[in-house]
């Protein structure tokens, strides 16, 4: 595994933009796996500001998105769509029929997962924030691999979260399962701040296991940790 220590996450997130453009130089009609969370904030606002200051282009690129709530409007402000538009894909020139998350307008959620294993097949790059738990994705710490695109039960904690901000509180979110997550060609892993540190630790040196879902992706042949100094801190 690669590991880039950034002084700060500023850093970071021009590090990560770096990586992205370079792809997205070398291969123009790349697929690019999205994540939502706090960590790439820094990331997408770097893009969006490349595409309105040199016009990086966003015509031919695909994305692919590793999770979304299920029965969720895109135009709910809770939905992972929601975020990636505002954050993201509106600012930009990628076309709507490019933008991939699971779920879609499908009413049965296994024939959704199914459909989704095929459209995420060919991921060039992949970029995700690890939770401070190890999470990725809906990938929370567990005592199995989900290895296909799965239907996740949302948590009491999750749902109260949602409660606040809409009227439609989902039961079930979809992630990518790891098979597709590990067949991405690259991958680039995030993490920010002293809370990710000890997270940071045991991906580095602790064993692969569901209970830290993202440390399978250590065992990627072309990933990259991207850290700051203060989620390095225990390395
Ligand atoms: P989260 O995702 O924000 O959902 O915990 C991880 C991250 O991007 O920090």
């Amino acid at each position: 595994m690669n590991i880039v220590v950034k002084k700060n996450y500023e850093e970071l997130s021009q590090e990560a933009a770096r990586i992205v453009i370079r792809k997205m130089k070398e291969k123009p009609d790349c697929v690019l796996g999205f994540a939502t969370g706090n960590t790439p904030l820094g990331l997408y606002a770097l893009l969006a500001k490349k595409y309105e200051e040199e016009h990086l282009d966003f015509s031919q690129v695909s994305t692919v998105n590793l999770e979304e709530l299920f029965g969720v409007a895109r135009e709910d402000p809770i939905s992972f769509y929601y975020y990636m538009q505002k954050n993201l894909f509106s600012k930009v020139n990628i076309q709507p029929s490019h933008i991939a998350f699971p779920g879609g307008l499908e009413a049965d959620a296994q024939k959704a997962c199914r459909e989704y294993d095929q459209i995420a097949e060919n991921i060039d790059l992949l970029i995700v924030g690890i939770g401070s738990d190890g999470h990725i994705g809906f990938h929370v710490p567990s005592d199995i691999w989900k290895r296909k695109t799965s239907v996740c039960k949302l948590s009491k904690s999750e749902r109260d979260g949602y409660e606040k901000k809409t009227l439609h509180v989902p039961d079930f979110a979809l992630t990518l399962g790891f098979e597709s997550l590990m067949n991405a060609k690259e991958i680039v892993l995030l993490a920010a701040g002293a809370e990710k540190a000890i997270v940071v630790r045991k991906i580095v040196y602790g064993d692969i296991t569901p209970q830290v879902p993202a440390s399978i992706l250590s065992l990627h042949s072309r990933i990259t940790l991207l850290i700051n100094e203060k989620a390095a801190a225990f390395l």
